[in-house]
């Protein structure tokens, strides 16, 4: 399968799918990598994995449209199967979503429905959870809204700082996006009438 990869600024997600196709582990290649920001880390990544990579710095448009204009054509250009957001912090619109509904992928680090938004680790303590964790979904026009595929938890201790629960959490996710990404690439998770199936499973 042909992956495309969107990210805004690290990459670990990205690098964490690049060594697991490395292993074998992802029936799958990464045939681009697009950023909404130059100079991040994940396009040094990317070098380094010899991966194609373009800019799309959204500051450079004029308004939501003309760039999410910019950024299918792009996708489009690589011919993709999947498009995986790994980091990508830019919300996109349901005229941009709807042609990859079922075929695009996003990593929350909550257990959604909690926390949809920013900072949720930081709500996660203040809200004295005793359990945090990812979700990796299906994207749709609602943010961090699309059906869950697959999470897993994190045990918070009382002493966690913001950047300990954001450590273990990304530590999770690292494992969980290949998982999910492989799954999609050995055609067992799918996507039917807004639902995801997991092995022929809702
Ligand atoms: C990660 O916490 C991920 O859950 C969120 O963006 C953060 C940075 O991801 N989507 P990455 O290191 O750029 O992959």
């Amino acid at each position: 399968k042909r992956i495309v990869v969107l990210i805004s600024g690290s990459g670990s997600n990205m690098q964490a799918l690049i060594d697991a196709i490395e292993l074998g582990a992802i029936n799958g290649q990464i045939v681009g990598v697009i950023s909404n920001k130059p100079d991040v880390q994940g396009l040094a990544r990317a070098a380094h994995a010899n991966i194609p990579s373009v800019v799309i710095d959204h500051r450079q448009f004029d308004g939501r449209e003309p760039f999410e204009a910019e950024l299918s054509k792009t996708i489009d250009e690589f011919k993709p199967d999947l498009i995986v957001l790994a980091g990508f912090m830019r919300i996109l619109n349901s005229e941009f979503v709807q042609p990859y509904e079922g075929k695009m992928l996003n990593i929350h680090p909550s257990l959604l429905p909690k926390y949809k938004g920013l900072h949720t680790h930081r709500r996660a303590l203040e809200n004295g959870d005793k359990e945090h964790g990812v979700s990796v979904h299906f994207v749709t026009a609602e943010l961090d809204g699309g059906p869950v595929i697959a999470q897993r938890t994190v045990k918070v201790e009382d002493s966690d700082t913001e950047q300990i629960l954001q450590q273990k959490v990304q530590r999770q996710e690292h494992q969980l996006y290949p998982e999910v990404v492989a799954r999609f690439c050995n055609d067992r998770l799918s996507y039917q009438n807004g639902k995801a199936y997991l092995d022929g499973k809702p």
